[in-house]
C-alpha cells in the first residue's frame, strides 16, 4: 500500500496553521492532517485521502458524521435562533431524555464541555459536603481544570495519595486539595478513605479508566464503601455516556452514582455537556433551596444551546432505537477479536484492551490494571502503528479506537486490510532494529 498523497492545498492549510496557531494545531490531534469532511464512518482529509474514522471527533459522532436526522434537526433550528440564554423546549427534552436514561440523573445542569461539568461536579460535592478534598484515580481523565490535571499522566508517579501536576501553571496549593488514588485497588482506596474521610468532599472516577475496565467487584465495593461515609462519588461518563449502554457505564456495570458528568455523545457533535445526578445535590444550583451559604454559583453563555440540544435529541433518538448497541458492540467485537489475533499470529507483545465500543493495542504482555500497568507498554511502537494505519486510509487518536453505528462491514473489512499490511511492516521493521 502506498503512502497517502499530499495535496499543495493540504500541505498550504499546514503551513498557516503553524503560522497561527501555537504548534500548528487545535492541541489535539497532531498538525500533519487537515480533515475536509465526514460522513457516516468516514472522514476525508484536505488531499481528498479518505480514510475509516475510529477519532469520531474524540467520540461525539457515535451515531457517525453527518447523520441524516441529526442534520434535518439542526438544519430546522438554525433559521429560528441559534443561542438564546434561557431556557429553549429543545434543552429541556434533552435534560427530559437523560434523566428517563441515566440511572442516577434526578435534574442536570447544562454546560459546553467535560472540563466544565468535570469541574462543576468537584464543586457540588465541595458544597454538598461542606468539605475541600477530592480523590482522583491516577490516570483518570477529568478535563483540563487545575483540579482534574493532577497524576492524569505522570512520568514519574508519586506515592499515593500525593498528586504530581500535568502541566505548568497550576498553583501550588491545589496539589494540597486532591488525593490520588491506584484504580482498580480497592484496599488502598478503601484505606485512603478510612484515612480521610473528615477532609473528602468527593470521589471521582471514571469508571473505565481510559481503556481499562474495572476490574469485577471495584465499583461496587467503591460505591459500598463512599456510601458507608457518605461521601459522593461522581462518575465521569463523559466518554461512556450513552455508548456503553443507553444508561453508560452505570447501566453497564450495574453502579449508580450520586454524581455524573455527561458530554460528547450528548451534544451530537456540537458544544453540550452536563452535570447530573441527585435533586439533594444538584439543589446547589437552586438558591431559593439552599441559601446564599449553600449556593454554586454557575452560568454559561452556550448552556443548553438549542442547536447542539437538537443535535443531542436526535443522536438519542436514534440510539434508542432497538438493536443500536447490539450492532455498536457487534462491529466492536469483530473488530477487537480480529485485532487481537493478528496481533497474536505476529509474535507480537501485545494485547487489545478495552470494551466493543471503545479499545485499543497496550504493546505489552502483562496485564493491565492500572495507570502503572499502560506505562509498561510500548508508547513508541504504538506510535509506529498508528502512523503506519494512518497511511493506510485509518484514522484514529493516540490511544483509542472510538466504534460508531455508522461502521460498516466494509469500514471492517477496511481495517482488517490495513491491520494485516501494518503488522506485516512492524514485524519486519522491529527485525531489521
Ligand atoms: C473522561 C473524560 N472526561 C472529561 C473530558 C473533557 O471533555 P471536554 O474535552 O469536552 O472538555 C474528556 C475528554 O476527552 C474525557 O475523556
Amino acid at each position: 500500500m502506498s503512502a497517502r498523497i499530499r495535496s499543495d492545498n493540504e500541505l498550504g492549510l499546514i503551513a498557516n496553521a503553524k503560522r497561527v496557531l501555537p504548534g500548528g494545531t487545535f492541541g489535539n490531534l497532531a498538525a500533519d492532517v487537515v480533515i475536509r469532511e465526514g460522513s457516516g464512518g468516514r472522514v476525508w482529509d484536505e488531499s481528498g485521502n479518505e480514510y475509516v474514522d475510529f477519532l469520531l471527533g474524540s467520540g461525539p459522532m457515535l451515531v457517525g458524521h453527518g447523520h441524516p436526522e441529526v442534520t434535518a434537526a439542526v438544519q430546522a433550528q438554525l433559521p429560528l435562533g441559534t443561542t438564546f440564554f434561557a431556557n429553549n423546549r429543545h434543552g429541556i427534552a434533552l435534560a427530559e431524555a437523560i434523566v428517563a436514561a441515566v440511572p442516577c440523573a434526578e435534574q442536570v445542569r447544562f454546560v459546553t464541555s467535560g472540563t466544565e461539568a468535570d469541574l462543576y461536579a468537584m464543586r457540588v460535592a465541595r458544597a454538598f459536603r461542606k468539605r475541600d478534598k477530592i480523590l482522583k484515580f491516577e490516570g483518570g481523565y477529568h478535563g483540563m481544570s487545575d483540579y482534574a490535571l493532577m497524576s492524569l499522566a505522570p512520568k514519574r508517579p508519586g506515592n499515593f495519595p500525593q498528586g504530581v501536576p500535568d502541566s505548568a501553571g497550576i498553583p501550588h496549593s491545589v496539589r494540597e486539595e486532591m488525593l490520588v488514588a491506584p484504580f482498580n485497588d480497592i484496599e488502598t482506596v478503601a484505606s485512603l478513605i478510612r484515612e480521610h474521610r473528615d477532609e473528602l468532599a468527593g470521589i471521582i472516577i471514571e469508571p473505565f479508566q481510559r481503556l481499562i475496565p474495572p476490574a469485577p467487584g471495584f465499583l461496587q465495593a467503591l460505591r459500598k464503601i463512599t456510601a458507608e461515609h457518605g461521601i459522593p462519588l461522581i462518575f465521569d461518563e463523559v466518554v461512556t455516556g450513552f455508548r456503553f449502554a443507553y444508561g453508560g457505564a452505570q447501566e453497564y456495570y450495574g453502579v449508580t452514582p450520586d454524581l455524573c458528568t455527561l458530554g460528547k455523545v450528548i451534544g451530537g457533535g456540537f458544544p453540550l455537556a452536563a452535570i447530573a445526578g441527585r435533586a439533594d445535590m444538584m439543589a446547589h444550583f437552586d438558591k431559593s433551596l439552599v441559601g446564599d451559604e449553600g449556593f454554586l454559583m454557575q452560568v454559561g453563555t452556550l448552556s443548553g444551546n438549542p442547536v447542539a440540544a437538537v443535535a443531542g435529541l436526535a443522536t438519542l433518538n436514534i440510539l434508542k432505537r432497538p438493536g443500536a448497541y447490539e450492532r455498536i458492540f457487534a462491529t466492536g467485537r469483530e473488530l477487537k477479536g480480529a485485532l487481537s489475533e493478528m496481533l497474536k499470529r505476529a509474535g507480537l507483545p501485545a494485547q487489545v484492551i478495552g470494551e466493543p465500543p471503545l479499545f485499543d493495542v497496550v504493546f505489552s504482555s502483562e496485564e493491565i490494571r492500572d495507570y502503572r500497568g499502560t506505562l509498561r507498554g510500548d508508547a513508541e511502537l504504538l506510535a509506529q502503528f498508528n502512523k503506519l494505519l494512518r497511511e493506510r486510509g485509518i484514522m484514529k487518536g493516540e490511544s483509542k479506537y472510538y466504534v460508531s453505528l455508522a461502521h460498516t462491514a466494509d469500514d471492517t473489512r477496511r481495517t482488517c486490510e490495513a491491520w494485516a499490511s501494518a503488522i506485516d511492516e512492524l514485524v519486519n521493521m522491529r527485525k531489521g532494529r
